[in-house]
């Protein structure tokens, strides 16, 4: 072949290459590499089918320069024997369609006025992932280089076609999860609308039954159950209390506060909490801890929710470590929380963020997500690591200024 030839080849790949990775749509990429190819190697048509991952068949995904019939037909020569011949990422010629013993139907290419024929499978790693196919009108036999060609474009389609499955793949998790998203704030929406509902007569439950439990004599068959109304009634509260924290509009309302007193301040309030449960308090605050602009409350909040899941998964005696840090470098300031208790399983982890997860009997499973909402709208950033058996660390990430 003349240098010319070559150069023209290198040219197209370029003009080929270019296009395929600009593009994220299969069919595109297929129409486009099925378009060119014949122009450049003066072809009457060309073929791209893909292996269906969900039926393992071979679909037609575009094709150029070939009749509707003929595309209806069965293909001129037997799939799965060449997907046997592809294992070897091998180009396949039949250089006379009407003189193979490889063609199963070779009066149907004659109508179409094909004579010959190349094959190259669309190979990605050690998978054949289709086929592509080169039809020429007459007898003809295939150069080094334009074999070379073929089997580059190929390699090229393969990659670029594996890149768009992905890209769609990714798209329709995205679209999942603002599906999901939706979801979610109108569950929320629908639980402050319940909630707020249930709010007032659950005080009037609790204000009466909590009278009548005062007023009935020490005796009285009732009094056991006047107790059970009330603790029961005490657990609904808390909640609606959770819920209509979940679905409030969490806008920060900001002052100058600091992590390490809002951290002494939460630890006072659990401070009989850690007694009771018999644990150590390992506390090591940075001494540079600078103020900045927190809402206070939903901060305590967040150590609050984070601390009393640590004591619940601890045992009697276990360990609890709360450290401040303040990263100037990054900008960063916060606090990492860890304890020595039972862990999280890994296939769990990932949930524990989601309203209503929980797997304590009485848990509601809204501290995570508040905590989670609220260090968000302080663009933070809340991480976990666990280890089943040995401990949670979560550590929460906010920016200094
Ligand atoms: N420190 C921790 N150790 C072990 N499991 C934890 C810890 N913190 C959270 N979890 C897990 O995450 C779940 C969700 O926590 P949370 O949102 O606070 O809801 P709740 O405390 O009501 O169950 C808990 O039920 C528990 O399974
Ligand atoms: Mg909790």
């Amino acid at each position: 072949m003349a240098s010319l030839e070559i150069s023209h080849l290198f040219y197209a790949f370029r003009d080929i290459a270019v296009v395929v990775h600009s593009s994220a749509d299969p069919r595109e990429i297929s129409q486009l590499v099925v378009w060119k190819i014949p122009e450049v190697l003066r072809a009457k048509g060309a073929l791209l089918c893909v292996i269906n991952l969900a039926t393992q068949k071979m679909e037609v995904h575009a094709a150029y320069g070939l009749s509707e019939a003929y595309l209806a037909k069965k293909p001129a020569s037997n799939h799965e024997i060449i997907t046997r011949l592809y294992k070897d990422d091998r180009l396949i010629v039949i250089n006379d369609l009407f003189n193979d013993p490889r063609v199963e139907f070779p009066q149907e290419t004659y109508a179409e006025g094909i004579r010959s024929m190349v094959d190259v499978p669309l190979c990605l790693r050690e998978h054949v992932m289709g086929v592509f196919r080169i039809f020429f009108p007459d007898v003809r036999d295939i150069s080094p280089e334009e074999r070379d060609f073929i089997t580059a474009v190929a390699r090229l389609t393969a990659c670029a076609l594996d890149k768009a499955r992905l890209f769609e793949e990714q798209q329709s998790r995205y679209d999942e999860l603002a599906r999901q998203a939706e979801k979610f704030s109108a569950l929320g929406r629908m639980a402050a609308g319940i909630a707020h509902e249930i709010n007032n007569p659950l005080a009037s439950i609790l204000l009466y039954s909590t009278n009548a439990l005062k007023k009935v004599p020490p005796d009285s068959p009732i009094k056991e159950s006047l107790k059970i109304i009330v603790s029961e009634t005490h657990r609904c509260r808390s909640i609606v209390r959770d819920l209509l924290e979940f679905s409030r509009d969490r806008k920060p309302s900001r002052s100058l506060e600091n992590l390490n007193r809002i951290i002494e301040k939460v630890l006072v309030v659990l401070q009989n909490e850690l007694m009771l449960h018999h644990l150590h308090l390992h506390k090591d605050l940075a001494p540079d801890m600078p103020d900045t602009l927190l809402d206070g409350r939903q901060m305590q909040q967040v150590f609050v929710n984070i601390i009393l899941n640590a004591v619940e998964a601890m045992n009697p005696g276990g360990a609890l470590e709360i450290r401040t840090f303040v990263d100037k470098v990054k900008g960063v300031h916060g606090v990492m929380i860890r304890d020595d208790g039972c862990g999280i399983p890994p296939e769990l982890i990932h949930k524990i963020f989601e309203p209503f997860f929980s797997t304590r009997p009485k848990g509601t499973g809204l501290g995570l997500a508040v905590s989670y909402g609220i260090v968000k709208a302080h663009g933070g950033e809340i991480s976990v690591e666990s280890q089943t058996g040995l401990g949670t660390c979560f550590t929460i990430t906010l920016p200094l200024q």
